[in-house]
């Protein structure tokens, strides 16, 4: 029998899940409200509540070779890091490709799901919808919940005192789209993520003065990184995260703040974040350039605003705010599922491998890309999802109900205890550490030891090069035949589209050999900062 899988969303997430429900035998059958695909990367010019997207300028902050899905590079030309027209194109490839489309039911919003009266035998699922005004229901063998972690915004006003007075406009970063409305106008951003970062940068060229309010601070990284090769592919490698489970955390931590520093001194442009045991870190070009140019004046946290100024926490007190944009974030908000399986889903951590609800009788239910972590999202909804349709197809086993919550429980407490603080994006995954994880679960993770004695040149790639999504294409389930080469070359895509001037130098050294220079550099700048501290 033909297992039925209801998809909800056809953003990056759901394109993945049914591309897997397909390889593995199941019958997908996509929901989706808007009109077509790819959910916040279709942009749209008018603000609508409950439809969140890029704002106009948006470029992706990871590259493309660590964004593809696995057994479907970018074009060779394409760009590095993407604007997100490209993106949405590439998701339209991809949907075409592997022929999706046919299985998406657009205009449709799903409003309810809910367990079916023989849910402790069968794990069904009831799944209502609404198309045009007109309501159905279906039962469904397993969900997919595809819907995106940026529905709903949060605009913690309560902790603002004294908005109510304020007299000028204030919203949150959801509705903005472009600097236009905000010519000549003097503006406080609030919050340094990566959507205040982008919009203080991008208003300040015009605006008559922008404020930037950050509470807790942030390591801010560049997309260009030594050399000029896209940073997550220099960051993101085996060795690097081999390297920081190795060395005790307070050395990890103060070589990070050495390479973050390295730009430009956190401390002082005033963003250094607090102390703590995790790594808040953006990726922002141009925020420490308008800091210097003094187009961005960084503030504390807000302590009360009046009609027309706003007061921070050191006393001081700007007048004169026109607008006061709100860039506090998002907070998970899944409304259609049954309000105990809300409750649990306020964040990833609480969810046996950041995707399953754990307490379930029947692990049939399945959220998609909702993690928080510090790679690109689509190879991980991707590997998620190939994981999650063998768990339905029942290929691959995972333990029941009262061990899933055992090890949730351990895995919040572990976090808890070195002061992770439980919000959303704060608690990220590392996204190596990650995509193993659930590779070994799927049987999909590369065997490094003996890759080094069959074929050494694509193990020395795999250890010291950049973990892209390829690498999990190479054995097993979802074997792809050409994810060798496509590792192999990946650098060659990488500098495709630069060579828009061909310019004739004898030789230029190649990436791998940047590699190796950089995992030694690593390794001799962690032993000269042992020696260093146990010295002092
Ligand atoms: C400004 C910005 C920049 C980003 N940049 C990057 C980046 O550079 N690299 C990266 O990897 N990630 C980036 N992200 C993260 C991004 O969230 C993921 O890349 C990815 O788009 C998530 O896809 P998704 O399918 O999980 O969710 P979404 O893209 O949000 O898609 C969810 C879909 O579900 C539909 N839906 C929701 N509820 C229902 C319902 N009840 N019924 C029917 N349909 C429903 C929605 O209409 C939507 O189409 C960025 C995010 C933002 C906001
Ligand atoms: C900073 O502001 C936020 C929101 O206004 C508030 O919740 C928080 O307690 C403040 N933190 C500090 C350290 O003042
Ligand atoms: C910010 O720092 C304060 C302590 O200074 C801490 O209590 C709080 O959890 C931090 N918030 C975030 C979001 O990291
Ligand atoms: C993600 O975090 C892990 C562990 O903290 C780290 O090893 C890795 O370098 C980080 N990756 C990126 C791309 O920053
Ligand atoms: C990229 O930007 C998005 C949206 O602002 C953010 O959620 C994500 O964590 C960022 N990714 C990285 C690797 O910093």
């Amino acid at each position: 029998m033909v297992l039925k899988v209801a998809i909800i969303g056809a953003g990056v997430s759901g394109l993945a899940s049914i591309k897997c429900c397909l390889s593995e035998g199941l019958e997908p059958t996509c929901f989706e409200k808007s009109d077509g695909i790819g959910g916040l990367w279709q942009f749209t010019e008018i603000p609508e509540r409950g439809r969140n997207t890029v704002y106009r300028s948006v470029i992706t902050n990871t590259s493309k070779e660590m964004t593809c899905f696995s057994d479907f590079p970018f074009p060779e030309d394409c760009p590095n890091y993407l604007h997100h027209s490209v993106l949405l194109k590439y998701l339209r490839a991809y949907a075409e490709h592997f022929q999706l489309l046919d299985h998406i039911q657009f205009k449709t919003t799903v409003y309810s799901i809910r367990k079916h009266p023989d849910f402790a035998s069968t794990g069904q699922w009831v799944v209502h919808t609404e198309t045009d005004g007109q309501q159905a229901s279906a039962i469904f063998d397993a969900v997919m919940v595809c819907s995106g972690s940026y529905a709903e915004p949060r605009l913690p006003l309560d902790s603002f005192p004294g908005i109510e007075k304020f007299k000028g406009r204030y919203l949150h970063s959801w509705e903005y789209r472009d600097q236009k409305e905000f010519e000549g106008k003097s503006v406080l951003v609030i919050g340094a993520g990566n959507t205040g970062g982008d919009i203080a940068s991008e208003i300040c060229r015009t605006a008559a003065k922008v404020f930037l309010s950050i509470r807790n601070g942030t390591w801010v990284l560049s997309r260009v990184a030594v050399s000029g090769w896209p940073s997550d592919m220099i960051f993101g490698s085996r060795l690097m995260t081999y390297f920081q489970w190795i060395l005790p955390g307070w050395i990890v931590r103060r070589m990070k703040a050495k390479i973050f520093n390295r730009w430009f001194n956190h401390e002082n442009y005033g963003l250094v974040p607090v102390q703590s045991s995790w790594t808040p870190v953006i990726v922002n070009d141009e925020l420490p350039c308008c800091i210097l140019s003094g187009a961005i004046v960084v503030k504390p946290n807000v302590t009360e605003f009046t009609e027309t100024s706003v007061i921070f926490k050191d006393g001081t007190r700007e007048n004169n705010i026109d607008v006061i944009i709100f860039a506090t974030g998002y907070s998970a908000s899944f409304p259609f599922l049954e309000e105990t399986i809300q409750n649990i889903c306020d964040n990833s951590v609480s969810l046996y491998k950041r995707i399953f609800p754990p307490h379930l009788e029947k692990p049939t239910l399945a959220i998609i890309g909702f993690i928080a972590i510090n790679g690109s999202i689509p190879p991980v909804a991707e590997l998620q999802a190939r994981w999650v349709t063998r768990v339905f197809n029942g290929l691959c086993k995972i333990p029941p109900a009262n061990r899933m919550m055992g090890e949730v429980a351990k895995r919040k407490k572990a976090l808890i205890k070195i002061g992770f603080p439980m919000e959303k994006d704060s608690a990220k995954a590392s996204f190596v550490a990650y995509m193993d994880e659930i590779a070994a679960c799927i049987g999909v993770k590369p065997n490094l030891l003996l890759l080094f004695l069959l074929d050494p040149q694509l193990a020395l790639k795999i250890l010291c090069g950049p973990c892209t999504p390829y690498q999990f294409r190479l054995t097993g389930p979802g074997k792809w035949e050409q994810a060798r080469s496509a590792i192999l070359t990946e650098w060659d895509r990488v500098l495709k589209p630069l060579k828009t001037r061909v310019v004739n130098n004898p030789r230029h050294s190649t990436a791998s050999f940047w590699f190796l220079a950089l995992g030694f550099s690593f390794l001799g700048a962690s032993l000269v900062i042992l020696k260093c501290s146990s010295r002092s």
